[in-house]
């Protein structure tokens, strides 16, 4: 990096790259006073050059090709914002190993290659910035991280996608269907070029995962725990958690430290409508941490979204900028937790919805079962209406979903038990 001058090459002209694009239109004044150095968009490479992204650019800083950012030694500080596994770690390397820093959005592939990423980044003695890939413009890694250092940290809570955090916002809110809400979602840039991720709960796995090899230092795969998404969520469900349980319904990323063992899981869960949690509604996340000092601390801001997400992108450049050779340390040395907690040990309150054929005595047969795992039903609510199929509410007590399934395997078999029984945990 010159004394002076500080050039960055882009890889992906998208939603977020545009975005990048017009806070250089608008703040590079701001950016070079901040870091004392004259901060310059050298080039910026995508497939589709074309295509008008709604911001001034220069054509002459256009390219279709990534060579031109790659094999450039004059360019300092690769962005890269092309998602996906492929091709985006090749240039990652390739920028890395000819020394060149990166700052990058790819919860998915950072997620899943940590190891060889951060070791490469580490070896070549370049700063590797991933702050946009968790929590989109909020700053939580760094804040983790850095700030919030002297902490041993127990639990994480994290609404940790945008899209679907929208999604569960509207269907509550406004009763929208799920379809509409998700196509308006992607229409504000919002969801991942395939939206499964954000749906299935795979996108939040992959920024909890982040969170908690920075928190807790133990690396897990995402092969290796609970992921349960949004998309098979009946309205009915969230009707009733929010008018009779005041909970509403959030895709939570969890991850513990109990007594030294993991806990780390993704599922929709019933949150108290108190919890600070809920204040994160649309495309807002809320990222609720514990330390043994800090105590709780809640972190809160857009959590997806062009200009959010490209603010936290510049600000990984300037930190670059500022701190070309600060060490990569990303979380502790050693890790404070050892193996997983297995998904069946997990120890909540349970919402179960069960649809029956009304018939004298299948209540007090569920509840024979219920007795036999030793369950005890804080509330049990039966829908009076006279329809074939007739839905039964059950809140549990705080039990091991262990018994919980195998009662519901149980239940399934009798008779009068028809369709899928429902369930989600509920934060306690
Ligand atoms: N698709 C992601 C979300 C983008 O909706 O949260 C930000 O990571």
């Amino acid at each position: 990096m010159s004394k002076d001058k500080v050039n960055i090459g882009l890889i992906g002209f998208g939603t977020i790259g545009a975005g990048v694009v017009e806070i250089f239109n608008k703040n590079q004044k701001l950016i070079s006073d901040k870091t004392g150095k004259n901060v310059v968009l050298k080039k910026v490479a995508d497939l589709d050059i074309t295509t008008d992204r709604g911001v001034k650019i220069s054509e002459k800083i256009l390219t279709e090709d990534v060579n031109e950012i790659l094999d450039d030694p004059e360019i300092d500080i690769v962005i890269e914002l092309i998602g996906g596994y492929e091709p985006a770690k090749t240039f990652i390397l390739r920028a890395l190993k000819t020394k060149k820093h990166i700052v990058s959005t790819n919860k998915a592939l950072i997620s899943k290659e940590w190891n060889e990423l951060i070791s490469t980044a580490k070896e070549n003695g370049v700063r590797l910035n991933f702050e946009a890939s968790v929590g989109g413009g909020i700053p939580v890694i760094q804040t983790i991280n850095e700030q919030l250092s002297s902490n041993k940290f127990s639990s994480i809570y994290g609404v940790l996608n945008g899209t679907a955090n929208y999604i569960l916002s509207e269907i509550s809110e406004n009763g929208t269907d799920f379809k509409s809400v998700l196509k308006e979602a992607q229409k504000k840039g919002y969801a991942e070029l395939d939206p499964t991720f954000d749906i299935e709960g795979n996108d939040t796995a992959h920024k909890i995962i982040i969170l908690s090899k920075i928190a807790f230092g133990k690396y897990v795969s995402s092969d290796d725990f609970l992921i349960e998404g949004i998309s098979n969520i009946d309205p009915m469900d969230i009707e009733f958690a929010n008018s009779d349980l005041g909970c509403s319904v959030k895709l939570l990323g969890i991850a513990k430290d109990l007594n030294g063992r993991l806990e780390l899981r993704v599922h929709p869960t019933f949150v108290p409508k108190n919890h600070i949690l809920c204040s994160a509604n649309g495309v807002f996340n809320g990222i609720y941490l514990e330390g043994d000092f800090i105590g709780p601390i809640f972190l809160y801001g857009q959590g997806a979204g062009r200009m959010a997400t490209a603010s936290a992108v510049v600000g990984d450049c300037v930190d670059i900028i500022l701190n070309p050779s600060k060490p990569i340390n990303y979380g502790p040395e050693t890790s404070q937790v050892n193996e997983l907690v297995e998904a069946n040990e997990i120890f909540s309150k349970y919402y179960v919805r069960l649809m029956i054929k009304p018939k004298d005595g299948v209540i007090k047969e569920i509840f024979k079962i219920l007795n036999k795992y030793n369950i005890d039903i804080d509330t049990s609510i039966q829908n009076s209406c006279s329809e074939d199929l007739v839905p039964v509410f059950l809140i549990t007590n705080m039990v091991k979903e262990i018994d919980v399934n195998n009662a519901l395997l149980d239940i399934k078999g009798l008779d009068s038990v028809k369709e899928e029984p429902v369930l989600f945990r509920i934060l306690n």
